[in-house]
């Protein structure tokens, strides 16, 4: 059996990789237009960081595993088609804000409709808007009319979250795949559900009827955010209350019913996810005429928003009510640890409110380069706001404050040598804790000014 996948990006690359591993019977091809990542993916310098990633394509990689920019002819020799290419939030026209843009999907089934000389399975891996298969098989179908090939159209969303997509793909809580209910859409279910049944147990494989996988994925990623956006809430009134939201997740998360996971308050969730999904999710509901429905999951993406505006207020007013010229030093830009990844990073939002009230940047990442961070902000890379340092301590020089905004364990107290840090520092020394992984008294202890998400000494009882 041979497989292409279209995109070799955070999903495409590790999704196809753990499936070349554990199936070496299958060729797996995976295929972009983009040479340059192409190029990467062959090489020990992958695109993406992933802890385990390396280990697992090295292992597949010319046994079963090939990376190509023949788009075509990896389309002609596929049995199985996965489109894992981007679906962004639509930047123009109707639904611009907010919908899907699904160009790259369509360019992806006209493809494969074009060139395509035998019967394909072709597989959403992408995440799309529910309904998007009935125009994937249309414009398929409408050229199958003419060469007599036949396509079946699968759902199979992807659940994996960066920094842990190793583990996420080796061991899924379930796999999820939505086809036809017709004799052939079974078929091909099978078809897929036998190539994970390759490590994945049975009674994790779950088989829908195609919308029901479609909208599940958009759901699943609008429940993930809603609980971080609902934590995040009750940590603007644990700071004015006293209450610490840290001992409020734990409390409530006790609760069986609710689970301990996903209910840490931060600086605001980031990724290249949740925000376009849940946007996606409020235009398809405005558009079938649910604004009720579509207001009350818009709250999530507001909040976050709020979250991240109050972080940037909190320093400013602490500094003084003034920021500008002062050094403030930024610990982390990838939207959370284990991932070089920055789309939507609350970094991104830190800095720029930072910037805009005129402070210098000294910003240090372990896995994000110097080109993505200048390009993220929209500035020159002769900028003088901004300086990129290569570690920790550089980046807190002369600083008034550091502002954590990854959680790289590297930041955390057993990791760090904050003495040090404190010493290189002007005076008062502020640490601004947006990700609650320092350890607050024994860093005030030693003389910081700690402020950290959902927690104020102002109430100390
Ligand atoms: P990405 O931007 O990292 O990768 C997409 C790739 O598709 C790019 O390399 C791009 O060059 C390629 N591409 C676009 N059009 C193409 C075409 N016509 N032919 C060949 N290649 C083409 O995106 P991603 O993060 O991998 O996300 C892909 C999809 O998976 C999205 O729909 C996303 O919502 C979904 N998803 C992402 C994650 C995640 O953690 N990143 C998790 C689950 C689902
Ligand atoms: C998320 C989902 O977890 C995946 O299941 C999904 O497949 C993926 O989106 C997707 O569709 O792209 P991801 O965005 O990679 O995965 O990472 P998460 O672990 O979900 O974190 C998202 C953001 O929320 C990060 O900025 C993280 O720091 C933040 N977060 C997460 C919190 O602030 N608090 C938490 O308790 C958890």
């Amino acid at each position: 059996m041979k497989i292409c996948c279209i995109g070799a990006g955070y999903v495409g690359g590790p999704t196809m990789a753990k499936i070349a591993q554990k199936c070496p019977d299958i060729h797996v091809n995976v295929v972009d237009i983009n040479a340059e990542k192409i190029a990467q993916w062959q090489s020990d310098e992958l695109p993406v960081y992933e802890p385990g990633l390396l280990e697992c394509v090295k292992e597949a990689r010319g046994r079963n595993l090939t990376f190509s920019t023949d788009i075509d002819e990896g389309i002609r020799r596929a049995d199985i088609i996965f489109m894992s290419v981007n679906t962004p939030t639509k930047t123009y026209g109707v639904g611009a804000g907010k919908a899907a843009d699904l160009k790259y999907v369509e360019r992806c089934a006209r493809m494969i409709a074009e060139v395509s000389t035998s019967d394909k399975i072709v597989v959403e891996k992408s995440t799309l808007p529910v309904r998007t298969a009935q125009s994937i098989k249309r414009i398929l179908d409408a050229t199958s009319e003419k060469g007599g090939v036949k396509f079946q159209v699968l759902s199979n969303p992807e659940f994996l979250a960066e920094g842990t997509a190793m583990q996420d793909l080796e061991n899924p809580d379930r796999v999820l795949i939505g086809g036809e209910t017709s004799p052939e859409g079974n078929k091909a279910v099978e078809v897929l559900a036998s190539i994970y049944a390759h490590w994945v147990p049975r009674e994790k494989i779950i088989t829908t009827n195609i919308w029901s996988s479609e909208l599940s994925k958009l759901t699943a990623n609008a429940f993930l955010a809603q609980r971080i956006s609902s934590i995040n809430a009750m940590s603007a009134l644990c700071e004015v209350t006293g209450a610490d939201v840290d001992e409020v997740a734990h409390a409530i998360g006790r609760d069986s019913r609710l689970g301990s996971k996903f209910l840490k308050s931060s600086v605001g969730f980031g990724g290249s996810c949740f925000q376009k999904d849940i946007l996606n999710l409020v235009y398809l509901c405005e558009h079938f005429g649910l604004p009720e429905v579509a207001h009350y999951w818009e709250q999530v993406v507001t909040m976050n928003a709020y979250q991240r505006d109050r972080f940037v207020k909190r320093i400013l007013e602490n500094l003084f009510n003034t920021v500008s010229d002062k050094k403030i030093a930024i610990w982390g830009f990838a939207f959370k640890k284990d991932t070089n990844d920055t789309r939507e990073s609350a970094a991104i939002y830190v800095c720029k409110g930072l910037l805009e009230e005129q402070a210098c940047l000294n910003i240090y990442d372990p896995k994000v380069t110097k080109e993505q961070i200048y390009r993220e902000l929209g500035l020159p890379e002769d900028s003088d706001r901004i300086k990129i340092c290569q570690n920790p301590y550089e980046a807190a020089e002369d600083a008034h404050a550091v502002a954590i905004l990854t959680e790289w364990d590297e930041f955390k107290c057993d990791q760090m040598d904050y003495q040090k840090v404190l010493e290189s520092m002007q005076n008062p020394q502020f640490l601004f804790d947006g990700r609650n992984i320092v350890d607050r008294e024994k860093l005030k202890q030693m003389g910081f000014e700690v402020h950290s998400v959902g927690k104020s000494d102002f109430y100390a009882v």
